[in-house]
């Protein structure tokens, strides 16, 4: 074993923090966590972990799962393309693999929403196969401890890293390799300013450490500005119940639920004019504060109105019990509270 790969696994054993998905070799559970786990912080996650895999606890029940209660089981976690990824994935499963994750990297690259970090966490943590998953902590780890420049983002610097790595992981102990350096990048070498080094298992070797680099790496590529976009979002009561649409099959947020939202922000007669123009009688129109949401690439600026209605017009309303069956985006947050009446 490399002196960095014994330090490393040793510094693991000692500090490792007790997760749910650190319990199992099952390789769908492991599957499930880790794609939580992209873009999600782990507390935020374990609640949703357990929660999916109690409604879906195989493969064969994730692949004929009902896309409504997908979204919910996702409702908050955001990327919703992940979920829907994964039920395809299952799909293939079942028809091509005995209703199981397949029994290696090779074959679980092939699959839908799983990419290379995705396919080296699990078969390295359900098959032991030797391959370094390589996700945003771990690249972190890597400039540094290498002290390379490279903007993370790029081609080249992941070919370096996976390189250094395939040098580093041990054949019989890729499992601890993978999760030990997951978790230096989560606890101890962590973003921005918040390199804890006195801690840090591979500080002798560690480049940014010996030349004081570790505020200045990693190197990201500059983000792309987000788009602003207006949104005029509606709060529609009638008889207790709250008027839902269903998103567009395509795009942003497809298929999940929200309120009527007009594009624009749109003045309170604009508002009553819309709802009467689709047959809605209005008896009452309240300003709510206005609420943003950030997107990857765009910005919503929400600006919100509660309606009480006297008649439903061209809209379908919801009570209690249906809309919580139903999955509305985080963006929507802000006006939850003044889509239902209070209990
Ligand atoms: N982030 C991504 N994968 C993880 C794992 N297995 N444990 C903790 N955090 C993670």
């Amino acid at each position: 074993m490399t002196d960095f790969a014994r330090k490393l696994i040793c510094w693991y054993a000692e500090n490792r923090r007790d997760l749910p998905w650190r319990h199992t070799d099952d390789p769908y559970r492991i599957w499930v966590s880790e794609i939580m786990l992209q873009q999600t912080r782990v507390e935020a996650v374990k609640p949703y972990y357990e929660r999916f895999l109690s409604a879906l606890p195989d493969v064969t029940a994730l692949a004929g799962a009902d896309d409504e209660l997908l979204n919910k089981l996702w409702q908050g976690l955001g990327y919703y393309a992940r979920v829907r990824n994964m039920k395809k994935a299952a799909q293939i499963c079942v028809k091509d693999y005995g209703g199981r994750l397949p029994g290696t990297y090779k074959e679980l690259l092939t699959l839908p929403g799983v990419g290379a970090y995705t396919a080296a966490a699990i078969a390295a943590f359900a098959y032991g196969e030797a391959h370094p998953a390589v996700d945003g902590n771990v690249k972190r780890v890597v400039s540094r401890y290498l002290g390379d420049a490279t903007p993370v983002e790029e081609p080249a610097f992941d070919r370096r890293a996976r390189d250094f790595l395939y040098a580093q992981i041990p054949p019989d102990r890729a499992a601890a390799f993978d999760q030990a350096l997951i978790e230096l990048g989560a606890t101890v070498c962590g973003p921005d300013r918040e390199a804890l080094c006195g801690g840090c298992p591979l500080v002798d070797g560690c480049a940014a450490f010996r030349d004081g680099k570790t505020t200045c790496l990693p190197v990201r590529k500059e983000k792309k500005e987000r788009k602003t976009e207006e949104r005029t979002v509606l709060c529609v009561v009638f008889n207790g119940k709250t008027a839902l649409c269903k998103r567009p099959g395509k795009g942003l947020l497809s298929g999940l639920w929200e309120p009527p939202t007009l594009e624009g922000a749109k003045s309170e007669n604009e508002v009553r004019a819309y709802l009467t123009a689709r047959g809605v009688r209005v008896q009452a129109v309240t300003s709510l504060p206005p609420a943003r949401h950030i997107f990857t690439h765009i910005v919503w600026e929400m600006k919100g109105y509660k309606v009480e209605a006297l008649s439903a017009g061209e809209f379908d309303f919801y009570g209690r019990e249906e809309y919580e069956k139903r999955a509305l985006p985080s963006a929507f947050k802000p006006f939850f509270a003044d889509l239902l009446p209070k209990r």
